[in-house]
Protein backbone atom coordinates (compact mmCIF):
# COMPACT_ATOMS: atom_id res chain seq x y z
CA UNK A 1 0.00 0.00 0.00
CA UNK A 2 3.00 2.18 -0.05
CA UNK A 3 4.34 1.74 -3.21
CA UNK A 4 4.59 5.83 -4.24
CA UNK A 5 8.22 6.22 -5.58
CA UNK A 6 7.51 9.90 -5.81
CA UNK A 7 6.48 10.21 -2.46
CA UNK A 8 9.70 8.15 -1.12
CA UNK A 9 12.12 10.30 -2.91
CA UNK A 10 10.40 13.56 -1.77
CA UNK A 11 10.80 12.28 1.42
CA UNK A 12 14.33 11.10 1.80
CA UNK A 13 14.99 14.75 0.06
CA UNK A 14 13.06 16.26 3.03
CA UNK A 15 15.09 14.46 5.25
CA UNK A 16 18.54 15.61 3.49
CA UNK A 17 17.25 19.12 3.77
CA UNK A 18 16.58 18.84 7.21
CA UNK A 19 20.21 17.49 7.82
CA UNK A 20 21.76 19.93 5.55
CA UNK A 21 19.79 22.49 8.14
CA UNK A 22 20.83 21.60 10.93
CA UNK A 23 24.60 20.89 9.58
CA UNK A 24 24.43 24.47 8.02
CA UNK A 25 22.90 25.86 11.41
CA UNK A 26 25.79 24.52 13.42
CA UNK A 27 28.48 25.54 10.66
CA UNK A 28 30.73 22.97 11.85
CA UNK A 29 34.66 23.37 10.60
CA UNK A 30 36.31 25.90 8.33
CA UNK A 31 35.25 24.81 5.05
CA UNK A 32 33.75 27.72 4.13
CA UNK A 33 32.96 26.67 0.55
CA UNK A 34 29.54 27.34 1.76
CA UNK A 35 29.81 29.68 4.80
CA UNK A 36 31.91 31.87 3.14
CA UNK A 37 29.74 32.60 -0.04
CA UNK A 38 26.80 32.88 2.51
CA UNK A 39 29.26 35.07 4.38
CA UNK A 40 30.29 37.21 1.77
CA UNK A 41 26.76 37.59 0.18
CA UNK A 42 24.92 38.84 3.23
CA UNK A 43 27.51 40.60 5.54
CA UNK A 44 30.01 42.48 3.86
CA UNK A 45 28.66 44.86 6.39
CA UNK A 46 30.69 45.05 9.44
CA UNK A 47 28.36 47.96 11.00
CA UNK A 48 26.15 45.49 12.54
CA UNK A 49 24.53 46.45 15.76
CA UNK A 50 23.01 44.09 18.59
CA UNK A 51 20.49 45.91 19.13
CA UNK A 52 18.98 46.62 15.86
CA UNK A 53 19.18 42.70 15.32
CA UNK A 54 17.04 42.20 18.02
CA UNK A 55 14.45 43.97 16.83
CA UNK A 56 14.75 42.57 13.47
CA UNK A 57 11.20 39.90 12.54
CA UNK A 58 11.86 38.23 9.91
CA UNK A 59 11.27 34.23 10.44
CA UNK A 60 7.22 33.34 9.16
CA UNK A 61 6.17 31.65 12.30
CA UNK A 62 3.55 29.17 12.97
CA UNK A 63 1.80 28.00 15.85
CA UNK A 64 -0.75 25.64 16.91
CA UNK A 65 -2.91 25.47 19.84
CA UNK A 66 -0.37 22.87 21.82
CA UNK A 67 2.08 24.32 21.82
CA UNK A 68 0.99 27.18 24.60
CA UNK A 69 2.53 25.76 27.23
CA UNK A 70 5.82 25.82 25.75
CA UNK A 71 5.67 29.27 24.15
CA UNK A 72 4.19 31.04 27.06
CA UNK A 73 6.63 29.71 29.55
CA UNK A 74 9.40 31.09 27.44
CA UNK A 75 7.61 34.46 27.26
CA UNK A 76 7.65 34.55 30.80
CA UNK A 77 11.37 34.69 31.03
CA UNK A 78 11.78 37.23 28.25
CA UNK A 79 13.35 40.12 30.72
CA UNK A 80 15.39 42.34 28.15
CA UNK A 81 18.56 43.74 29.45
CA UNK A 82 18.22 43.12 32.92
CA UNK A 83 21.75 44.19 34.00
CA UNK A 84 22.24 41.92 36.88
CA UNK A 85 21.66 38.53 34.96
CA UNK A 86 24.87 36.57 34.02
CA UNK A 87 24.22 33.54 32.10
CA UNK A 88 26.04 30.48 34.02
CA UNK A 89 27.40 27.45 31.71
CA UNK A 90 29.65 25.17 32.16
CA UNK A 91 31.90 25.78 29.37
CA UNK A 92 35.20 24.57 30.34
CA UNK A 93 37.41 22.96 28.35
CA UNK A 94 40.32 24.83 27.69
CA UNK A 95 41.78 25.93 25.07
CA UNK A 96 39.76 24.38 22.68
CA UNK A 97 39.80 24.87 18.31
CA UNK A 98 36.04 24.73 19.00
CA UNK A 99 35.23 25.60 15.30
CA UNK A 100 36.77 21.21 15.22
CA UNK A 101 34.83 20.13 18.55
CA UNK A 102 31.24 21.77 18.61
CA UNK A 103 29.59 18.20 18.69
CA UNK A 104 32.33 17.07 21.62
CA UNK A 105 31.01 19.68 23.67
CA UNK A 106 27.56 19.03 22.55
CA UNK A 107 26.54 18.48 26.29
CA UNK A 108 28.01 21.92 27.63
CA UNK A 109 25.83 23.69 25.15
CA UNK A 110 22.83 21.97 26.38
CA UNK A 111 23.08 23.86 29.47
CA UNK A 112 22.40 26.96 27.88
CA UNK A 113 18.83 26.68 28.16
CA UNK A 114 17.35 30.51 28.31
CA UNK A 115 18.61 33.50 27.54
CA UNK A 116 17.44 36.73 30.12
CA UNK A 117 19.22 39.30 28.25
CA UNK A 118 20.24 39.96 24.97
CA UNK A 119 22.84 41.99 26.43
CA UNK A 120 24.52 39.61 27.22
CA UNK A 121 25.27 38.36 23.89
CA UNK A 122 28.80 39.75 22.19
CA UNK A 123 28.45 43.04 20.86
CA UNK A 124 30.66 43.95 18.19
CA UNK A 125 30.46 47.57 18.93
CA UNK A 126 32.13 46.60 21.95
CA UNK A 127 34.92 43.89 20.68
CA UNK A 128 38.35 44.59 20.31
CA UNK A 129 40.14 42.61 17.58
CA UNK A 130 43.59 43.38 17.06
CA UNK A 131 46.25 41.98 14.65
CA UNK A 132 49.82 41.12 15.89
CA UNK A 133 52.70 43.08 14.03
CA UNK A 134 55.89 41.37 14.22
CA UNK A 135 58.00 44.36 16.84
CA UNK A 136 61.36 44.54 14.95
CA UNK A 137 59.77 44.42 11.30
CA UNK A 138 56.63 46.04 11.55
CA UNK A 139 55.99 44.55 8.27
CA UNK A 140 53.31 41.06 7.33
CA UNK A 141 55.47 38.70 4.81
CA UNK A 142 54.58 36.30 2.92
CA UNK A 143 54.83 32.36 3.98
CA UNK A 144 54.17 33.60 7.99
CA UNK A 145 51.40 33.16 9.85
CA UNK A 146 49.12 36.02 10.92
CA UNK A 147 47.64 35.87 14.34
CA UNK A 148 44.68 37.55 15.75
CA UNK A 149 43.61 38.53 19.62
CA UNK A 150 40.18 38.85 19.74
CA UNK A 151 38.55 39.79 23.32
CA UNK A 152 34.43 39.45 23.42
CA UNK A 153 32.43 41.98 24.83
CA UNK A 154 28.98 42.26 25.97
CA UNK A 155 26.42 44.98 25.45
CA UNK A 156 27.06 46.55 28.18
CA UNK A 157 30.95 46.78 27.47
CA UNK A 158 31.58 43.96 30.25
CA UNK A 159 34.39 41.36 29.10
CA UNK A 160 32.71 38.14 28.23
CA UNK A 161 34.25 35.49 30.93
CA UNK A 162 33.03 32.05 28.87
CA UNK A 163 34.11 30.73 25.70
CA UNK A 164 32.29 28.86 23.56
CA UNK A 165 30.89 31.47 21.06
CA UNK A 166 32.03 30.23 17.30
CA UNK A 167 34.76 32.42 15.44
CA UNK A 168 35.88 32.27 11.92
CA UNK A 169 38.67 33.89 10.02
CA UNK A 170 39.79 34.52 6.82
CA UNK A 171 42.00 35.98 4.69
CA UNK A 172 41.40 37.32 1.09
CA UNK A 173 42.84 39.91 -1.71
CA UNK A 174 41.08 43.26 -1.34
CA UNK A 175 39.78 42.97 -5.03
CA UNK A 176 38.22 38.99 -4.08
CA UNK A 177 40.57 36.82 -6.04
CA UNK A 178 41.68 34.86 -4.07
CA UNK A 179 41.21 33.72 0.05
CA UNK A 180 42.28 31.71 2.60
CA UNK A 181 40.63 30.03 6.12
CA UNK A 182 42.46 29.81 8.89
CA UNK A 183 41.39 29.11 12.60
CA UNK A 184 40.36 30.25 15.68
CA UNK A 185 41.58 29.14 19.43
CA UNK A 186 39.41 29.31 21.86
CA UNK A 187 40.76 30.24 25.39
CA UNK A 188 37.53 30.04 26.97
CA UNK A 189 37.66 33.41 28.85
CA UNK A 190 35.74 35.83 26.43
CA UNK A 191 39.23 35.95 24.07
CA UNK A 192 40.21 34.26 21.30
CA UNK A 193 43.44 34.07 18.86
CA UNK A 194 42.76 33.99 14.73
CA UNK A 195 45.54 31.85 13.00
CA UNK A 196 45.41 32.69 8.63
CA UNK A 197 48.50 31.81 6.82
CA UNK A 198 49.37 34.79 4.42
CA UNK A 199 50.66 32.20 1.72
CA UNK A 200 50.86 35.80 -0.80
CA UNK A 201 51.80 39.30 -1.06
CA UNK A 202 49.77 42.08 -1.95
CA UNK A 203 46.39 44.24 -0.55
CA UNK A 204 45.40 41.75 1.82
CA UNK A 205 42.11 41.92 4.31
CA UNK A 206 41.67 39.82 8.00
CA UNK A 207 38.04 39.37 8.30
CA UNK A 208 36.79 37.87 11.74
CA UNK A 209 33.26 37.03 11.95
CA UNK A 210 31.20 35.29 14.35
CA UNK A 211 29.45 32.60 12.94
CA UNK A 212 27.49 31.27 15.95
CA UNK A 213 27.03 32.38 19.24
CA UNK A 214 27.15 30.17 21.95
CA UNK A 215 23.67 31.13 23.47
CA UNK A 216 22.18 30.36 19.66
CA UNK A 217 23.88 26.88 19.73
CA UNK A 218 22.64 26.40 23.42
CA UNK A 219 18.98 27.61 22.48
CA UNK A 220 19.13 25.38 19.36
CA UNK A 221 20.10 22.46 20.33
CA UNK A 222 17.57 22.52 23.56
CA UNK A 223 14.81 22.63 21.04
CA UNK A 224 16.00 20.08 19.13
CA UNK A 225 16.13 17.96 22.05
CA UNK A 226 12.47 18.99 23.29
CA UNK A 227 11.02 18.66 19.60
CA UNK A 228 12.73 15.77 18.23
CA UNK A 229 13.35 18.49 15.02
CA UNK A 230 14.04 22.22 14.04
CA UNK A 231 11.32 21.52 11.22
CA UNK A 232 8.70 18.98 10.68
CA UNK A 233 7.47 16.92 8.27
CA UNK A 234 3.92 16.92 8.01
CA UNK A 235 2.05 13.79 7.55
CA UNK A 236 -2.04 13.49 5.97
CA UNK A 237 -3.99 10.02 6.75
CA UNK A 238 -6.77 9.80 5.10
CA UNK A 239 -9.63 7.09 5.60
CA UNK A 240 -12.85 7.32 3.42
CA UNK A 241 -13.64 10.97 4.45
CA UNK A 242 -11.97 11.04 7.34
CA UNK A 243 -8.40 13.36 7.13
CA UNK A 244 -6.19 13.87 9.72
CA UNK A 245 -2.23 15.71 9.52
CA UNK A 246 -0.05 15.27 12.24
CA UNK A 247 4.24 16.31 12.26
CA UNK A 248 6.48 14.12 12.12
CA UNK A 249 10.44 14.26 13.20
CA UNK A 250 13.30 11.83 12.72
CA UNK A 251 13.35 10.81 16.55
CA UNK A 252 10.44 10.26 19.40
CA UNK A 253 10.20 13.55 21.05
CA UNK A 254 8.20 13.47 24.36
CA UNK A 255 6.89 17.02 22.86
CA UNK A 256 5.50 14.74 19.82
CA UNK A 257 4.15 12.51 22.35
CA UNK A 258 1.85 15.00 24.21
CA UNK A 259 1.19 16.56 21.39
CA UNK A 260 -0.49 13.56 19.87
CA UNK A 261 -0.72 10.75 22.86
CA UNK A 262 1.65 8.90 20.50
CA UNK A 263 3.33 8.14 17.25
CA UNK A 264 3.04 5.92 14.06
CA UNK A 265 6.58 4.54 12.81
CA UNK A 266 6.72 5.45 9.49
CA UNK A 267 10.60 4.28 9.39
CA UNK A 268 9.93 1.47 7.22
CA UNK A 269 8.02 3.37 4.64
CA UNK A 270 10.65 5.72 4.44
CA UNK A 271 13.62 3.78 3.21
CA UNK A 272 14.63 2.84 6.94
CA UNK A 273 15.37 6.36 7.91
CA UNK A 274 13.77 6.92 11.08
CA UNK A 275 10.56 9.31 10.98
CA UNK A 276 8.34 9.90 13.48
CA UNK A 277 4.52 10.52 13.09
CA UNK A 278 1.81 11.90 15.52
CA UNK A 279 -0.47 9.36 15.86
CA UNK A 280 -3.82 10.54 14.37
CA UNK A 281 -6.95 10.55 16.48
CA UNK A 282 -9.67 9.50 14.02
CA UNK A 283 -7.56 7.39 11.31
CA UNK A 284 -4.90 4.46 11.79
CA UNK A 285 -1.35 4.50 11.43
CA UNK A 286 -1.87 2.38 8.27
CA UNK A 287 -4.02 5.03 6.17
CA UNK A 288 -0.99 7.47 5.60
CA UNK A 289 -1.19 8.73 2.21
CA UNK A 290 0.87 11.53 2.12
CA UNK A 291 3.81 14.11 2.92
CA UNK A 292 3.75 17.72 3.20
CA UNK A 293 6.48 20.68 4.32
CA UNK A 294 5.61 22.47 7.73
CA UNK A 295 7.20 25.70 8.90
CA UNK A 296 6.15 26.17 12.31
CA UNK A 297 8.27 26.57 14.58
CA UNK A 298 7.78 26.94 18.01
CA UNK A 299 9.23 29.57 19.87
CA UNK A 300 9.25 33.20 20.64
CA UNK A 301 10.37 36.41 18.90
CA UNK A 302 13.43 36.57 21.09
CA UNK A 303 14.39 33.22 20.90
CA UNK A 304 13.92 33.34 17.33
CA UNK A 305 16.03 37.37 17.44
CA UNK A 306 18.89 34.88 19.00
CA UNK A 307 18.98 32.40 16.54
CA UNK A 308 19.16 34.97 13.98
CA UNK A 309 22.40 36.62 15.52
CA UNK A 310 24.50 34.37 13.76
CA UNK A 311 27.08 35.07 10.89
CA UNK A 312 28.67 38.56 12.01
CA UNK A 313 31.48 40.44 10.60
CA UNK A 314 33.51 41.27 14.19
CA UNK A 315 36.32 42.75 11.87
CA UNK A 316 37.67 43.75 8.78
CA UNK A 317 41.38 44.79 8.47
CA UNK A 318 43.32 46.00 5.60
CA UNK A 319 46.86 45.08 5.76
CA UNK A 320 49.71 44.54 3.06
CA UNK A 321 51.96 41.84 2.87
CA UNK A 322 55.40 41.84 1.67
CA UNK A 323 57.22 39.16 -0.54
CA UNK A 324 59.68 37.08 1.35
CA UNK A 325 62.87 38.67 0.91
CA UNK A 326 66.22 37.32 -0.16
CA UNK A 327 66.38 33.28 -0.60
CA UNK A 328 63.50 33.53 -2.64
CA UNK A 329 64.13 36.64 -4.90
CA UNK A 330 65.52 34.57 -7.47
CA UNK A 331 62.19 32.71 -7.19
CA UNK A 332 60.40 35.64 -7.46
CA UNK A 333 62.00 37.12 -10.24
CA UNK A 334 61.57 33.73 -12.12
CA UNK A 335 57.75 34.23 -11.65
CA UNK A 336 57.66 37.98 -12.64
C1 LIG B 1 22.45 50.73 16.50
O1 LIG B 1 21.10 50.73 16.13
C2 LIG B 1 20.36 51.74 16.77
C3 LIG B 1 18.91 51.55 16.39
O2 LIG B 1 18.77 51.20 15.03
C4 LIG B 1 20.89 53.11 16.37
O3 LIG B 1 20.19 54.13 17.03
C5 LIG B 1 22.36 53.20 16.73
O4 LIG B 1 22.93 54.41 16.27
C6 LIG B 1 23.12 52.03 16.10
N1 LIG B 1 24.49 52.05 16.57
C7 LIG B 1 25.54 51.82 15.77
C8 LIG B 1 26.88 51.80 16.42
O5 LIG B 1 25.40 51.60 14.55
C1 LIG C 1 34.27 50.19 26.68
O1 LIG C 1 34.90 50.34 27.92
C2 LIG C 1 36.26 50.74 27.84
C3 LIG C 1 36.84 50.79 29.24
O2 LIG C 1 36.63 49.57 29.90
C4 LIG C 1 36.39 52.08 27.17
O3 LIG C 1 37.75 52.43 27.03
C5 LIG C 1 35.74 52.01 25.80
O4 LIG C 1 35.75 53.29 25.19
C6 LIG C 1 34.31 51.52 25.90
N1 LIG C 1 33.82 51.31 24.56
C7 LIG C 1 32.80 52.01 24.06
C8 LIG C 1 32.45 51.75 22.63
O5 LIG C 1 32.15 52.78 24.73
C1 LIG D 1 42.52 34.35 28.74
O1 LIG D 1 43.28 33.16 28.65
C2 LIG D 1 44.50 33.32 27.93
C3 LIG D 1 45.11 31.95 27.77
O2 LIG D 1 45.07 31.22 28.96
C4 LIG D 1 45.40 34.29 28.67
O3 LIG D 1 46.60 34.46 27.96
C5 LIG D 1 44.68 35.63 28.76
O4 LIG D 1 45.44 36.54 29.52
C6 LIG D 1 43.31 35.45 29.43
N1 LIG D 1 42.61 36.72 29.31
C7 LIG D 1 41.77 37.18 30.21
C8 LIG D 1 41.13 38.48 29.91
O5 LIG D 1 41.53 36.55 31.21
C1 LIG E 1 14.26 -2.01 6.10
O1 LIG E 1 14.65 -2.90 7.11
C2 LIG E 1 13.95 -4.15 7.09
C3 LIG E 1 14.37 -4.98 8.29
O2 LIG E 1 15.37 -4.41 9.01
C4 LIG E 1 14.24 -4.86 5.77
O3 LIG E 1 13.51 -6.08 5.72
C5 LIG E 1 13.81 -3.98 4.62
O4 LIG E 1 14.15 -4.59 3.39
C6 LIG E 1 14.48 -2.62 4.72
N1 LIG E 1 13.95 -1.76 3.68
C7 LIG E 1 14.67 -1.00 2.88
C8 LIG E 1 13.96 -0.16 1.90
O5 LIG E 1 15.90 -0.99 2.95
C1 LIG F 1 1.28 20.77 9.63
O1 LIG F 1 0.52 20.19 10.66
C2 LIG F 1 0.32 21.03 11.79
C3 LIG F 1 -0.40 20.24 12.85
O2 LIG F 1 -1.51 19.58 12.33
C4 LIG F 1 -0.44 22.28 11.35
O3 LIG F 1 -0.60 23.15 12.43
C5 LIG F 1 0.36 22.98 10.28
O4 LIG F 1 -0.34 24.10 9.80
C6 LIG F 1 0.62 22.03 9.13
N1 LIG F 1 1.50 22.70 8.16
C7 LIG F 1 1.17 22.87 6.89
C8 LIG F 1 2.20 23.56 6.03
O5 LIG F 1 0.11 22.49 6.42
Amino acid sequence: MFQRPTIKVFVVLVIIVIVLMMIQYLTVGNEHLFTNIRQLATNDNPGHNASAISRRKHIPERRTSTANTFVSSVKTKKIHFQHTNVIKTALKTPMAAISRNILDRYSEYRQIQQVADFGELYDPRFCVVELEVDRKTKTFTAGTELRVRVHLYNGYNQSLTQGGDLLNIWLRNTDGSSSVAGYVVDHMNGTYTGHVMAFWAGNLCVKVSVTNTKEGIGLYTNYVNVHGSYKFINATFSEKKKSEMTQCAPTMSDWLKKTYGGFCDLTHENYNISLFCGKPKSVSCRNWVKYGWDDSLYYDDYTRDILSYKDKVLKQIKLTVVPRENKNVQNARQLS
